[in-house]
């Protein structure tokens, strides 16, 4: 598979500056031979502090979300240029918190997805169905859906800097794993659709995450599978005595 595997840390809303000062310093270290491509995402609030010290390192600045407007009267919000201003290389957007706790459709999540590519930074887009919906057949229509819509008016060039996470909401911090062979059914299903919308060269291409309750101990059956490229992990990376073996998978 000509596909790197790409490990990131969702690290949700956690930690103080010091906490995770302390964290980014360890995983600086502990990944600095690591052999994937790595991420982490902080809280907002952390930015400032973490960027410093993942500078020149091979991990990447993440943000957990973005305003879907450039600059403005949005009180509470932060935007793509803030964003840069901090460092942040890629923004992970349409997480199943932000669509589901916070109501996202899939018209805003298309739109932020747009305005950060736009801006130059690497998108991940969170796809994955709710249980009833997995329990209704209705998995793959769900992730068809978030996907296209999620994508619409992405061009081709732009796609390049688009990473897929596919997270299935029932498996997220609930420590039940999607199987490795459901997990890749989907992102088989998922990456047929990249083809059907930007050809088979790019569906080849683009990397897939796969997140909810990724652990030391499921990674590498995971990641084994054709179509999984990757690992967008939440409660495993607030640590790192769990998420270094998790991006050292193998
Ligand atoms: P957990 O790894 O805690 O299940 O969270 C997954 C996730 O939502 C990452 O974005």
């Amino acid at each position: 598979m000509s596909r790197n595997y790409y490990i990131a840390g969702n690290w949700k809303m956690h930690k103080t500056r010091s906490e995770a000062a302390e964290l980014a310093k360890a995983l600086a270290a502990q990944l600095k031979d690591g052999k994937h491509r790595y991420l982490a995402a902080p809280s907002f609030t952390l930015l400032e502090t973490v960027a410093p010290i993942l500078k020149g390192t091979n991990i990447r600045l993440g943000a957990q979300n973005c305003a879907a407007e450039e600059q403005g009267a949005h009180t509470g919000e932060v935007s793509v240029l803030q964003l840069k201003d901090l460092g942040v290389q890629t923004v992970i957007l349409g997480h199943s918190e932000r669509r589901h706790v916070y109501r996202e459709d899939d018209a805003l999540i298309n739109k932020k997805v747009k305005l950060a590519l736009s801006h130059g930074f690497e998108v991940i887009l969170c796809i994955g169905e709710l249980l009833e919906e997995r329990e209704a057949g209705k998995a793959e229509q769900v992730c068809e859906v978030q996907t296209v819509k999620g994508l619409d008016g992405v061009s081709a060039a732009d796609l390049d800097r688009v990473v897929l996470a596919y997270e299935p909401v029932w498996a997220i911090g609930t420590g039940k794993t999607a199987t490795p062979e459901d997990a890749d059914a989907i992102h088989g299903f998922v990456r047929r659709v990249i083809a059907r919308l930007y050809g088979p060269a790019a569906a080849e291409k683009i990397i897939i995450q796969y997140g909810g309750s990724v652990k030391p101990e499921n990674a590498a059956a995971l990641m084994a599978k054709e179509n999984i490229d990757g690992a967008l992990v939440g409660g495993a990376a607030l640590k790192a005595e769990t998420f270094v073996p998790i991006a050292k998978f193998g």
